[in-house]
């Protein structure tokens, strides 16, 4: 089988260490189980021409990284990155502050990481370059001549062209994908989008059905949307509730039942809306006043954007109005903490909580919400309250799915979810984590690669519709 290797901005080299984007958490088994290596930046700023890209080897995967100058960072990472491209693919065009300067940063950087894989790549190398931080990386790497397989999974959502083409430069950004090999998208709604920009901006033949002519190039767009290891973290969070850690807060609760959400501090997730949502369910249903406390464990992300600053001040003011507006001496109604938690931690607390409220705003897939099911105990469990704008929603069909948009609908489903007959939990449940068996990360990796390298796919992405009445 030839060479793997995996591209991507963070690098995720074992450490012990508590981050737990996405990304990270998807690419690191799936590259694990077939070995080679991951490149990308080390997550070291420097003010010096950074030097020669360092390689740490574990078991089998070479882990290859380069620092990043002070300016570069800046404009690539907190500039166009994540204060153009990011708010755009969330359909955030209100949020989106483009500069020129930062522009240039972005592919400056792409120019960057292709000269330090020229050192690195063989011909017969496959490489899956992940995220909206290297849409140009293949024409990069192509203009440098090389033939490589090479494929572009975008994790994040893509939105509708009406959306893009107000992205300014989209014409010099967007149309480089058309050097990748095999474009990868969440779902079939970011895959359609894609598609209709092709055609409406590219003018590119559709040469089949998600498949285009690009000068040439054969390029063919797929929908992949990435899995956890759900039954290892189901083995893991029947472990986990037994740690201390989990008891300590389980004992915490004197026998109230918990509400959980785990989210980056990031606006797309919908955490002031959610809140909101928490507020409405206290005042509608007050039946439920200090029988159930909702933890929000949000570590702080992106902290040298402003636009996250803010959100953290309207989440931690938000959460301290709800807590003094419901809150007695003996019971606080919210605990929201900043700190990240490890991975059996986040699994037993799962396990151990009554409702998985995950409402963002717009997401690429949302893994917590498929970590939540595949963490609950089958014969007694836990109910997922789903934003329909997460592309988990595809697979989670039988959670209760819902706008984050609206508090009371939220509220209403939190009720909801506290008072579903074990009958109705069990049924829900064990339909998602079918699902999420079939279409579990190995899956998502496999018949990504297989597309990739011309290999017969293995089964397609289970859609199973509900057919049990309710939403
Ligand atoms: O989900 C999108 C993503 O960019 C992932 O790639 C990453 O794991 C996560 O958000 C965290 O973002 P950052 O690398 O900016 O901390």
């Amino acid at each position: 089988m030839p060479r793997l290797v995996v591209v991507s901005n963070r690098v995720g080299i074992p450490d012990g260490g508590t981050r737990a984007g996405g990304l990270e958490v998807a690419i690191r088994p799936a590259l694990k189980r077939r070995g080679g290596v991951w490149f990308g930046w080390s997550g070291k700023i420097t003010d010096e021409e950074p030097g020669k890209a360092r390689t740490t080897l574990v078991e089998n995967v070479s882990y290859v990284t380069v620092d990043m100058l002070r300016d570069d960072h800046e404009e690539f990472y907190n500039g166009f990155a994540n204060r153009v491209l990011w708010p755009i693919l969330h359909y955030r065009l209100d949020l989106a502050e483009f500069s020129r300067r930062d522009l240039g940063g972005y592919f400056r950087v792409n120019e960057y990481f292709a000269r330090n894989l020229e050192n690195l790549l063989r011909p017969d190398d496959v490489v899956w370059v992940h995220d909206y931080h290297l849409i140009p990386l293949a024409r990069a790497l192509r203009d440098r001549g090389h033939k490589n397989k090479i494929g572009f999974f975008i994790h994040i959502p893509c939105p509708p062209p009406e959306i893009l083409t107000a992205l300014p430069n989209h014409e010099r950004l967007i149309p480089a994908l058309g050097a990748y090999d095999v474009i990868g998208l969440q779902t079939e709604t970011d895959a359609g989008n894609i598609c209709r920009y092709f055609e409406s901006e590219c003018h590119v033949r559709r040469v089949e059905d998600g498949a285009f002519d690009f000068d040439g190039r054969h390029v063919r767009v797929g929908v992949f949307p990435v899995g956890v290891e759900t039954e290892a973290l189901a083995r893991l969070a029947r472990r986990a509730i037994e740690t201390a850690f989990v008891r300590e807060v389980l004992d915490s609760l004197s026998g109230r039942a918990m509400i959980i959400g785990v989210d980056r501090l990031d606006y797309s997730k919908g955490i002031p809306e959610r809140l909101n949502a928490f507020e409405s369910f206290l005042t509608h249903f007050p039946d439920w006043r200090g029988k159930v406390t909702y933890l929000q464990i949000t570590p702080r992300s992106r902290t040298g954007i402003p636009e996250y600053a803010d959100i953290g001040r309207v989440v931690g003011e938000t959460a301290g109005r709800i807590n003094g507006k419901f809150g007695e001496a003996s019971w606080t109604p919210l605990r929201y903490i900043n700190k990240a938690h490890s991975r059996t931690a986040l699994a037993g607390l799962y396990r151990a909580a009554r409702v998985g409220l995950v409402t963002p705003l717009r997401d690429g897939m949302n893994l917590v919400a498929k970590e939540y099911v595949a963490a609950q105990n089958a014969d007694d469990p836990g109910v997922l309250i789903l934003s329909r704008f997460a592309g988990a929603a595809q697979e989670c069909v039988a959670a209760l799915l819902v706008n984050p948009f609206d508090p009371e609908a939220v509220g209403a489903a939190i009720n909801r979810a506290l008072g579903m007959p074990l009958a109705e939990r069990r049924e829900r449940h064990a339909h998602n984590f079918r699902v999420l068996v079939k279409n579990d990360l190995t899956h998502w990796a496999e018949r990504f690669l297989s597309a990739l390298e011309g290999r017969p796919a293995p089964a397609p992405v289970q859609y199973v519709p509900r057919v049990a009445s309710g939403h």
